[in-house]
Parts: C-alpha cells; structure tokens; sequence
C-alpha cells in the first residue's frame, strides 16, 4: 500500500491539497481507478456552485421549496423506485390516493373507488398519454367504423409548449395551430374549429400557457365543440394541459369550469411539481372515465387488495415525489394550497404593479389569471433605447437572478418580452430586492452612450423588415 492510499485511507485527505484538485474534471472517459468520496464530491458539489441559487431562478415553473419534513420524506426515500409495487406496496396506494384526490380537485364524475388516472415524470410524459389515449381512442373508432385511420391531427394554439411537438412528431400526428395574435392573445376558438375534422383526434387547450400566462377560454370551447359534435356527428374530446393551471384554478378560482364539469374534457395532465408543489418530477393525468383509457395503454395490478392501473411510458421512476406529493396534501390540506397560492398571486401582482410604473416597461397582460406575467419594453421607449431586454437579463444575471427575456411565438415573434414566475419561496421582501434591482439595472443601461450587440442585432432585424429607427 503506498502512502497516499494510507493517508487517503486514515481520513487525512486534504480535499484540496490532492491531485485530483490539480486536474481537470473528468469529462470524456470512465476514470482508470477510485477518487476518494470526499473529493469526488467536492468535484461535483463544485461543478454547480457557480449556479443561480434555485429560488433566484424566476425562469422555471418548478418547485425550488420544499419544507423540512418533504426533503427528509423524500431523501429517505431516494433508493425506492416506484415500479417495484410487490416489494414497496404502500407505495403504489398511496399514489392511488393522490390520484383520487387530484381527480376529485377537477370534479371527476368517476364513480369508482380509484379514479382512472396516471403519474408521471412530469407533464410532457402526463400531457403524451392523454394524447396517445385520444389517438387510440379515435382510431378504434374510425376503424369500428370501416374508415381510414392514417391522418390523424391535432389543434391547439401556437403558444404550445415543446411537449406538444414532441407528442405529434413521435407519434406522427399532425399539429394544426391557430396562430395567437396580439388581438387574441389565447386560443381563438372559432379558427380552432374551424381547423377541426373527422381527424381531429382531441383539441388542446391550456390552463398556464407557458409564454404569456394566461389561460385559454376552454368553458367556450367546450361550448362551442358541443355545438360541432352535435352538428356533425364527430365525437371530438378536449385534453386539458393543465401544467400550471390544474393546481392553481382550484384553489384559486373554484367557481370557474375548466375540467371535468365540462362536458368535451375527457383528460386533463398537470404538473406535480410546478404548483403541486413538489420537487421534479413529477406529473398526473386523470381521464374522465376508465372507458376514456383505452385497454391497450393500462395493464392491471390487483394484488394489493384493490384493482389499480398502471399506465406509462417510464417503467422504473422515483417514488420519492409521490411520497412528497403525499405529504404535501395532508400537511397543507386545500386551505395551505390555497393560503401558498394566493401569497404567490399577491407577490405577482405586487410585482405586476411595479413593473407596470416603471417608464420604460409595458405590462401584456392588464389582469393576472396565474401568478407569473410578462412584459415588453413600451413600444415608444423601444424606438430610441440602446438596449433590450436581453442586456436587462444578464445584468440581473449579475446579482443571482434568472429574469428570461424571450421572443414570443409564431407570428408574433418580433415581440421580446420578460417573464417572472412568482412561487412558494419567493416573498414580498424577496420582490422588493428585485424590483430594487430592476431598477437599478434600467438606471445603468439608460447611461450606456452606445447600443449593446443585442440593440444592434434587434435594429438590423427590424431594417431588414422596414422598420427604421434611429438612436
Ligand atoms: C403548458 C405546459 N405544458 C407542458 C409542460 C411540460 O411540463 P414538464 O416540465 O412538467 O414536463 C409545461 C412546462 O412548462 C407547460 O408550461
């Protein structure tokens, strides 16, 4: 044994006295032999500690808080995965639970003692089988029928998140999108149906839309699908892609009808770990009825003392979020949701406010339907300013905050803007601090004598389409 192993081995090493600390990090082979624990975790601890602290982070719609009991459920929980029902069977009831109790947040109809649904890794994997279970839905159909069953699509607003993409270029479904407009910011329901056919596999509206906030009117839609089903016979369902909404509306806006109260939804996806409040990841989908999930997708566990489906595109999957989740909905009950969500709403608002006073800035959106909004730098101060918004995100940048500026979609892709999304961990004092910041930022950039690289991109995109302004 040579003397550095026993030193290594007597507990002496000085992490950053070795030569490990010397080197770079391994990035492209498997290293030969072992680094001692305590320097390979400085090495990794190390590799994320220049990182934006996690509630600073205002880009993601992802919990970045959780109290002390969850992160101790959910770390003792760490090396349990959630596929091994025979082995860990509370597990799985307990994920029954929080379906029961999601499903009955949206008024499920179900009668049942567990309600038809299914968790996930998230809302892409939640938002994907509610889509592949209206596909499967529409085929048996058509092929019931004697008609073809090759061209299926799919409508919904161009103000999709990638998730939707993904969903129709993997399982080769066409996506019709209604352009969102300034004019209509969320989803135009009369262009909506009028994109609809006998291939129209569902329609997708959105509870939280990802870019602007807000939510598509989908008790109109409803409305208005009924009304076209009626007229031609087609039986064309809503998915509801709920990510932020599906924990938001209900506790927020218990009177309004998004779910299951209506008629045309037949599933509705959400994301635990947005305003579930839940560390990633974690998603649920909830069908309307187990005849809404078509057998093939769902494969039965009864050896629990109680029939349970199973259905998803991951086999192994942590179970410590649906621990977590668990804990959350006995610890906070709808009161402690309601009371984090409407701090959340009030934090957002107040900075909603702020933004809207400040000269250069101008608010989208007049009301708050979600706690997060965005702005754009006022369409007259935009004429002459040597900035942009980007320049503003990477000052922030300077002082630990993650503020994205981003162009909008499709259409309106000349737009930038600016997004905050306000959750549990960010408090009033915490909104203070940026506003502060924001303030101060603007003051710096207005003093710059000449324009930035982004201003001088932004001035030769806007040449090019004839938009000339001078500085
Ligand atoms: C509307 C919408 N749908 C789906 C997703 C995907 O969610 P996840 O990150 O939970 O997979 C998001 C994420 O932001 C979203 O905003």
């Amino acid at each position: 044994m040579n003397q550095k192993t026993k030193t290594q081995q007597s507990g002496a090493t000085a992490v950053f006295g070795s030569a490990e600390m010397k080197q770079s990090a391994p990035a492209e082979t498997l290293p030969l032999g072992m680094t001692p624990p305590e320097i390979a975790y400085q090495i990794v601890k190390d590799e994320t500690f220049p990182q934006t602290q996690p509630r600073l982070n205002l880009a993601t719609f992802v919990t970045t808080y959780m109290d002390d009991y969850a992160t101790r459920l959910m770390n003792e929980a760490v090396g349990i995965n959630y596929i091994d029902e025979t082995e860990y069977p509370r597990v799985a009831v307990m994920c029954g639970r929080c379906i029961n109790m999601v499903a009955n947040l949206w008024h499920s109809p179900e009668k049942s003692e567990w309600k038809t649904g299914a968790v996930g890794i998230g809302s892409s994997e939640a938002c994907m089988l509610g889509g592949v279970a209206a596909w499967l839905r529409w085929r048996d159909r058509r092929k019931a029928e004697g008609k073809p069953f090759d061209k299926p699509n799919l409508v919904m607003s161009t103000a999709y998140q990638v998730v939707w993409e993904k969903f129709c270029q993997l399982w080769q479904i066409e996506m019709r999108t209604v352009p969102i407009t300034h004019k209509n910011p969320t989803l135009d329901i009369d262009a909506a149906i009028k994109m609809c056919d006998e291939n129209t596999i569902c329609i997708v509206p959105i509870a939280g839309v990802t870019w602007t906030g807000m939510n598509d009117d989908i008790e109109g839609l409803n409305s208005a699908l009924e009304a076209y089903n009626k007229k031609t016979g087609y039986d064309i369902p809503i998915h509801v892609d709920a990510a932020s909404g599906g924990f938001i509306l209900p506790f927020l806006k218990p009177d309004k009808k998004w779910d299951f109260r209506l008629k045309c939804v037949k599933s509705i996806s959400t994301s635990g770990h947005k305003y579930g409040l839940v560390y990633p990841g974690l998603g649920w989908v909830v069908w309307r009825d187990k005849e809404y999930l078509p057998k093939e997708m769902s494969f039965g566990v009864n050896y629990l003392g109680a029939n349970i489906t199973q259905v998803g595109l991951n086999f192994s999957r942590p179970a410590a979020q649906i621990l977590g989740q668990y804990y959350n909905f006995i610890r906070l009950g709808y009161e402690g949701y309601k009371q984090i969500h409407e701090n959340s709403m009030a934090i957002a608002q107040y900075c909603h406010d702020a933004i809207g006073q400040m000269h250069c800035f101008c608010n989208y959106s007049k009301e708050l339907e979600n706690p997060l909004f965005i702005w754009s730098l006022d369409s007259e101060y935009d004429k002459t300013a040597k900035w942009t918004l980007f320049d503003l995100q990477d000052k922030l940048m300077q002082s630990g905050w993650m503020v994205p500026a981003y162009t909008m979609p499709k259409n309106i892709e000349d737009m930038v803007v600016m997004r905050i999304v306000v959750r549990q961990g960010m408090s009033r004092d915490m909104a203070d601090m940026l506003m502060g910041d924001i303030i101060n930022a603007v003051a710096e950039l207005e003093k710059l004598e000449y324009p930035t690289p982004s201003r001088i991109a932004c001035q030769k995109q806007q040449q090019q389409k004839g938009k000339v302004y001078t500085h």
